[in-house]
């Protein structure tokens, strides 16, 4: 059986209990109360530099950027800025976040599909090293907006589509992302970029997609962008869309063989002398967190099922009311225990649908047991909500035994502090 998809470092402990980044538990459930977001930092750190070194094996001609979207937490972006990382940003609001974490303006990336002017005039006040373009309207947005010359990309959507969740595919000629290639409006945007005074193009940006575990429609992806070649093409940027294992049975391909086909690719298709540039979000954090709650209420129905009750939901993950993404879970005193019985992890919102997990087996559940659901990491904290009046959980980061709020959680009246 493969393992559970926890945090690199996680142990059980001499007293049996689940130990992440060298903090028990069950202890950073009664210091910073449930649910939370737990991190191990060493996996952020290990990742970025599987990412870091895998280039570095064949070239230095390349740049990781944090997909930020997948946890804009300044602390996150101060940990990957220091692990020498750019960034992805996707708004005004990630940039300001980036920014405020220290990030060399040079670094940032700006993408969005529909920026707005206030947005692009930060962008070209700070120094923003490249914006990513989406739109015609966008491009004559720049040249009104920009108080001076910016490196940009043009971002294509190649026709490819790997297979994942249809809402998070973005790589089809039917997208709302970029310019087409199939339909000709790629090379229009490059030519029209060619011919502007205020934008000065250096590359080609694609991203097909997210959670993707084969890796074949990467190289397909390059193939296409090949079509739209020319001298001006300093730099790929590909994306992100490597996948993580959410369950046990989940296999994703390694960092090293993503990055591998993706400079395999690139060689083929336009030679040494493009910088390649990637944009892992999911697999920088994905595996990296995990969220922790309390069993409040078990519910057995003879003959149906057991639901047992947590204290948060889908205002903590909406993953799986919007995907229906599966996880799995443990009790994070018990993890050694034989998982016997089978439950469906219920949330605490006012709505049928607010269901974590299905049918997963756990050891027998008991009212205040801390259950541990991985690989929450990603998307779950950048995608929280106030539904039913919620505060959103802490994300606390743990390392070498020592744990910090990082993001603290927010109160009740926090969610009265914009009412007038
Ligand atoms: N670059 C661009 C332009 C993107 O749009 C994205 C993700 C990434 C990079 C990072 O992709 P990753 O390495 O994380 O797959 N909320 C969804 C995921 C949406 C992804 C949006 N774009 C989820 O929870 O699965």
């Amino acid at each position: 059986m493969a393992a559970m998809p926890y945090p690199s470092g996680t142990i059980t402990n001499s007293i049996g209990h689940l130990e992440i980044g060298g903090c028990d538990v069950t202890e950073l459930a009664s210091e910073f109360g449930t649910p939370a977001y737990v991190f191990a930092v060493a996996e952020m750190r290990d990742r970025a530099r599987a990412y870091q070194s895998a280039f570095a094996a064949h070239t230095d001609h390349f740049e990781v950027l944090f997909a930020s979207k997948a946890l804009p937490v300044t602390a996150a972006y101060r940990l990957f800025a220091e692990e020498g990382l750019s960034v992805d940003v996707a708004s005004g609001g990630e940039l300001t976040m980036a920014l405020a974490a220290g990030f060399d303006p040079s670094k940032i990336y700006m993408h969005g599909n529909n920026k707005t002017d206030a947005e692009l005039d930060l962008a070209s006040r700070m120094d923003v090293g490249h914006l990513i373009l989406d739109s015609f309207d966008e491009i004559d947005r720049c040249e009104r907006v920009l108080g001076k010359t910016q490196d940009v990309l043009v971002r294509v959507t190649p026709g490819i589509k790997p297979s994942t969740h249809s809402f998070i595919q973005t790589g089809q000629l039917d997208s709302k992302f970029g310019f087409g290639l199939e339909d000709g409006t790629a090379a229009r945007a490059i030519e029209r970029t060619l011919a502007s005074d205020k934008l000065n193009l250096v590359g080609l940006h694609c991203h097909i997609g997210s959670q993707i575990f084969e890796i074949e429609p990467f190289r397909l992806a390059v193939e296409a962008l090949g079509a739209l070649r020319g001298d001006w093409c300093r730099i790929l940027d590909l994306g992100g869309g490597l996948g993580i294992a959410y369950g046990e049975e989940d296999s994703p391909p390694s960092i090293g063989e993503y990055v591998n086909l993706k400079i395999q690719a690139v060689r083929d298709v336009f030679g040494n002398d493009v910088k390649i540039l990637i944009e892992p979000g999911r697999s920088l954090v994905g595996t990296a967190g995990v969220t922790i709650y309390r069993v409040g209420t078990i519910k057995e129905i003879p003959g149906v099922r057991t639901y047992i009750a947590v204290d948060g939901g889908m205002s903590d993950n909406l993953r799986p009311m919007l995907y229906d993404a599966k996880y799995t879970a443990v009790i994070a005193s018990r993890p050694n225990d034989p998982a016997d019985t089978t439950v469906t992890v219920a949330g605490s919102h006012c709505e049928s649908g607010d269901i974590l997990i299905r049918d997963v087996d756990l050891a027998k559940p008991r009212v205040g047991d801390i259950l541990l659901v991985p690989a929450t990491g990603a998307y779950g904290h950048s995608m929280a909500n106030n539904y039913n009046g919620m505060p959103r959980p802490p994300v606390i980061f743990c390392e070498d035994g020592e744990a910090e709020a990082v993001v603290r959680r927010e109160t009740w009246d926090d969610l009265m502090a914009r009412d007038m």
